[in-house]
């Protein structure tokens, strides 16, 4: 954890222009900077910065926040990850606190772990590129598989010279000890006489990066044809590489991922690295085994779609099914490209022209069920048990999938290559999904729950116009962040002055107002935490909460204002004339609101009406609307006489 003084001084020291003027060309606009939205595609800026209030917001997309979620939003990073990058670049010391004695070990063996792989992947390369045996064997190997130049020196390829401890002596010459060589798996010490020595000897270097691109391990490629040793070795788990949640080439994918909104997903490092050469930079390798929920999650970061470029051959893709189905778990869409039986990606973007393999992509992309349902299928042929169970199988992935109205397209197209009737597939779904809920004890599921869930939509439920009400409470939002703390005299409040924010909480508490839009509920939450101890909290309270929810929707909404006028509001100076607009607007904003609840309650009443066959139940509605009617009469001529 960090300090909470330390995040303090990174958000009072990170100015805004500077940390978005690193990514974004800005141009001065009046009292703010404007540039090209580096979150979508625009050739006509709508991207602007306030120095003054700390915070950026496109016009065109919507993405608000401070320097913080800048650099979140930007580089994909966690919100410590943005502090600590923040920090670096403004020289401030990381405080943590609550650093056990264990803890404060364990990240000082984390940094001398990265010191050590770093020195490592510089000597690897150097041996490579220089030393005789490298030339000869490494590079003339890596230029024979059509590796140029810059592609080598992108991954940081590199070389281990076929001697006992070349690279262990060179180590310990530069002052890294027994200890860390042994616990960074570069160097293996043999038990019986304690000797060392290298572990990728003759071999060349695959350095593998994290998401920052520090280097965390290795994975190095036996230069022979020898069958009893392995092709490929790696370094073991250490504290900064876990196989398992790793995924090679992401720090060089991660942009064209986000960009092209999919990764490709192969087996190898030489898959990924020919396919990047070949201009597929979105690709990464889960690097021979099976996927993992964290490498998902880490694909999930980036982008929702997942397509998986598979060796041609048959046994490998039927053992990956399985592994599939994780995916599909956390809703991530995936879809299958087979290659040529004789091929992996890396022979097959060698042998074909990047217009060929463009195509072939285009073309043989399949979405996963039905290449599942497809290639079980022809297992089965033609014997009815085994058909069966294709069927159950694949309802079983389907179910998996948490999106309703994803479930229901995939089991219409499965109905049709199945030739099963689509109800039979849907109740199959249901069970699947009802039995998930009953090994869930905390929730209360019933099967009929299930089902409505499972099949589509309920129409019903769409009674709600949900954007009219959501843009009415966020206009009332934005009005008690830009006027929270102004004073006025407001209707039914005796003729003292309250601040309009106790004005707009007392006008929700009263109606019973809960905002639909969580963020909303929660910035309206937090001004009645203040109005307990009678304080108004400022905008900073806002734009730089913990909560990111709370401190995008804040920025967002404030800065608003910039695309009124943006002189006056500055120095939160009211002059007269202006003050009796304040609080007009004010007032229409939750007079709008109400009218608008009302509206819906009302005509949630006349449905229910329609539908009642009890006479006194009937007769109890009426009362109410009529309640309701006389409200609306009163709002709208409010509205009325105060729109003028
Ligand atoms: N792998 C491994 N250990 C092995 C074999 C493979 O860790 N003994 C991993 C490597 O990450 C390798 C990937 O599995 O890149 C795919 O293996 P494979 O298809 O056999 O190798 P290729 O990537 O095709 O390598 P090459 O083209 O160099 O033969
Ligand atoms: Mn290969």
């Amino acid at each position: 954890m960090i300090k909470p003084e330390t995040v303090q001084k990174i958000l009072d020291t990170a100015r805004i222009e500077e940390v978005v003027g690193d990514f974004v060309s800005l141009k001065k606009r009046g009292a703010n900077l404007m540039g090209l939205c580096p979150f979508h595609n625009e050739k006509t800026p709508s991207f602007v910065v306030s120095p003054a209030k700390g915070i950026f917001k496109c016009f065109g997309c919507g993405k608000a926040g401070n320097a913080v979620h800048f650099i979140m939003e930007h580089e994909h990073y966690s919100y410590p990850e943005a502090l600590k990058y923040l920090a670096a670049k403004y020289d401030i010391f990381v405080e943590e606190s609550e650093r056990t004695p264990e803890e404060i070990i364990k990240d000082d063996l984390k940094d001398k772990l990265f010191n050590i792989n770093s020195f490592a992947q510089k000597y690897f390369t150097d041996t490579l590129l220089n030393s005789q045996q490298g030339k000869l064997i490494g590079l003339a190997y890596f230029k024979e598989r059509g590796f140029t130049d810059d592609t080598i020196k992108q991954f940081q390829l590199g070389y281990c010279l076929d001697s006992f401890d070349s690279f262990t002596n060179n180590a310990e010459k530069n002052g890294y000890k027994k200890d860390i060589l042994s616990k960074s798996g570069l160097v293996i010490v043999k038990e019986e006489d304690n000797k060392m020595f290298d572990r990728f000897r003759d071999r060349v270097i695959f350095p593998i990066h994290n998401l920052t691109g520090r280097v965390i391990g290795f994975g190095g490629r036996i230069m022979t044809a020898d069958k009893n040793r392995s092709k490929y070795i790696n370094s073991p788990e250490t504290d900064i590489y876990h196989k398992s949640e790793t995924l090679y080439g992401i720090y060089f994918a991660k942009q064209a991922i986000v960009s092209q909104n999919v990764c490709f997903l192969v087996e190898g490092y030489t898959d990924v690295i020919s396919m990047h050469q070949a201009g597929f930079k979105n690709v990464v390798a889960s690097s021979g085994t099976s996927l993992t929920v964290e490498q998902i999650r880490l694909i999930k970061r980036f982008t929702k779609n997942i397509t998986i470029i598979y060796d041609g051959d048959y046994a490998g893709i039927k053992a990956s099914l399985r592994g599939i189905d994780m995916v599909l778990e956390e809703g991530l869409n995936v879809r299958i490209v087979p290659l040529p039986p004789e091929d992996d990606p890396d022979s097959f973007v060698k042998n074909n022209r990047t217009s060929f393999v463009i195509d072939y992509l285009k073309e043989k992309t399949e979405d996963f069920i039905s290449f599942k349902t497809n290639l079980l299928l022809q297992d089965a042929q033609n014997d009815p048990i085994k058909k069966a169970e294709v069927i159950r199988d694949v309802v079983h992935s389907i179910s998996l999938i948490p999106d309703a109205i994803s479930r229901s397209v995939y089991l219409k197209e499965c109905s049709n290559l199945m030739e099963t009737k689509e109800q039979i597939l849907i109740n199959e779904v249901n069970k699947d999904i009802a039995k998930k809920y009953k090994n869930l004890p905390q929730k209360d599921f019933s099967e009929t729950e299930a089902v409505t869930t499972a099949v589509a939509i309920d129409t019903d439920d769409n009674i709600l116009p949900p954007s009219d009400l959501y843009f009415l409470e966020k206009d009332v939002i934005e009005k008690i962040l830009l006027y929270g703390d102004f004073r006025s005299v407001y209707p039914e409040h005796d003729d003292d002055e309250i601040s309009t924010a106790q004005y707009i909480i007392d006008e929700t508490l009263g109606d019973n107002i809960e905002f639909s839009e969580p963020a909303f509920q929660k910035i309206l939450n937090i001004f009645k935490d203040g109005a307990q101890q009678d304080v108004v909290p400022d905008e900073k309270t806002f734009i730089n909460h913990p909560d990111k929810d709370v401190a995008t929707t804040a920025a967002n909404l404030i800065s608003s204002r910039y695309s009124i006028s943006d002189n006056w509001k500055e120095y939160k100076v009211y002059i007269n004339d202006e003050s009796s607009d304040i609080s007009n607007t004010v007032i229409r904003s939750i007079y709008s609101l109400k009218a608008a609840r009302i509206k819906i309650l009302r005509e949630n009443l006349h449905k229910r009406m329609e539908i009642s066959k009890d006479e006194e139940e009937i007769t109890n509605l009426l009362e109410t609307d009529k309640k309701y009617k006389e409200f609306e009469i009163l709002i709208n001529k409010y509205l009325n006489r105060i729109i003028t």
